[in-house]
């Protein structure tokens, strides 16, 4: 049997690490997995993380089965985290996963079973892992276009065009914010012309929302989610807590159907829960207890925000300042792109030469396509990565 077995593609995001970890250069910098690094490039737990698992060490009496779709407590809460009083409660089934990678899963499985013919359109680029379970599950992917090389920016025309050739019933997979992997994102006029155009042709949208509170704010972050659950019939949320929480080991995350038609709720709920006991039976607790507890607890909450917030403005910071530099080197304006994107990613625009050049001569390690991970950054490696894309010829 196991003669039988090919080999797969490694994942781009995870072989990087493992070349990463082993380049013996002492000067390398990591600029790849999407994981937060501190100035001393820790990855810290955060505090009310921390104040949270004390707690539930001291309170906790069980760790028997909770339910298929994981704690109620933890789908309310982050509901309100996500999507405000955007909708109304009636309107949410969801189904706590393993990490944002499994409410995607999820969702990608609950689509190939309520509409088999559905294809799922994708932004060109995105997440490759979103690609990577679309063909393991053998679901019709169609690009559209996204990401504008020579701004740095959202190639809107390009974008809607590509959707204009979209069927009812196709699904359009969407960046709730801080895209994966360009950074550059919807203004809120061209997210109300993408609803429109959702409404006028019958597609259902999926969000994917893993960077909530790493761009704008978390409130600010979670206004696309909130206009287009409140503005479309249905569509499917996909949510991750490893990033904005920090508990990337403890895979958290959360599947929403949302429709506004209440009375579906039930069936939705069912199906989430039927998914969860066919993939893996009961979702992973103990980071959604953790979660929980934070988010209604007025003093744990109040410090993860804060410290949350740090992490934003850490990150806003290092983007201005190489995109400061790199002006300074080149004398032009050609990267405040990088200023102006969000989240943890940015979209370099250059080739997989260059890519390869930066690694060999510099010990800078991006993704093949240029994603930067910015939170890889620090005071001293800015100057340096800024010498480096302009020592190639970026
Ligand atoms: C990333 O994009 O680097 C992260 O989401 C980590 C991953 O699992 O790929």
């Amino acid at each position: 049997m196991f003669d039988q077995l090919k080999s797969q593609p490694a994942d781009k995001i995870l072989a990087l690490m493992q070349a990463f970890k082993d380049d013996p250069r002492e000067q390398k910098i990591d600029l790849g997995v999407g994981v937060y690094k501190n100035a001393e490039g820790v990855t810290p737990v955060m505090r009310a993380i921390k104040a949270a698992e004390h707690r539930l060490w001291e309170e906790q009496q069980t760790k028997a089965y909770v339910g298929l779709a994981g704690d109620p407590a933890f789908a309310d809460a982050m509901i309100g985290l996500i999507l405000g009083d955007a909708v109304p409660r009636e309107a949410v089934a969801a189904a706590a996963t393993p990490g944002g990678t499994g409410a995607c899963r999820q969702a990608f499985e609950l689509i190939r079973m309520a509409t088999p013919g559905a294809r799922v359109f994708v932004s060109d680029p995105t997440w490759p892992n979103h690609l990577s379970i679309l063909s393991y599950l053998g679901m019709d992917v169609v690009p559209y276009r996204y990401f504008d090389n020579e701004t740095g920016g959202v190639d809107f025309d390009g974008m809607l065009a590509d959707l204009r050739a979209a069927r009812a019933g196709d699904v359009v997979l969407l960046h709730g914010c801080c895209h994966n992997p360009t950074g550059a994102n919807l203004n809120p006029v061209e997210w109300q012309a993408v609803i429109d155009l959702l409404n006028e042709s019958g597609l259902i949208p999926m969000i994917d929302i893993a960077y909530q509170g790493f761009g704008d704010g978390l409130e600010a972050d979670a206004a696309a989610t909130r206009m287009v659950a409140s503005r479309v019939p249905e569509c499917l949320i996909a949510a991750s807590c490893s990033k904005n929480f920090g508990i990337y080991r403890e895979r958290t995350g959360l599947l929403m159907a949302v429709s506004q038609d209440t009375a579906q709720r039930k069936l939705n709920q069912d199906t989430l829960a039927f998914l969860n006991r066919q993939n893996y039976s009961f979702p992973p607790d103990h980071g959604a207890r953790l979660v929980t507890m934070i988010l209604n607890d007025e003093a744990l909450r109040a410090d993860w925000m804060a410290e949350l917030e740090d992490v934003r403005l850490s990150m806003l910071s290092l983007r201005q300042a190489l995109a400061d530099e790199l002006q300074r080197l080149t004398g032009s304006d050609r990267f405040a792109f990088l200023a102006q994107h969000r989240g943890m990613f940015s979209r370099l625009g250059t080739t997989p030469d260059l890519v390869e050049k930066l690694r060999a001569e510099h010990g800078i390690y991006m993704i093949g396509d240029s994603r930067m991970n910015i939170a890889g950054l620090n005071a001293n490696t800015v100057p340096v990565l800024a010498r480096a894309i302009v020592d190639v010829g970026v």
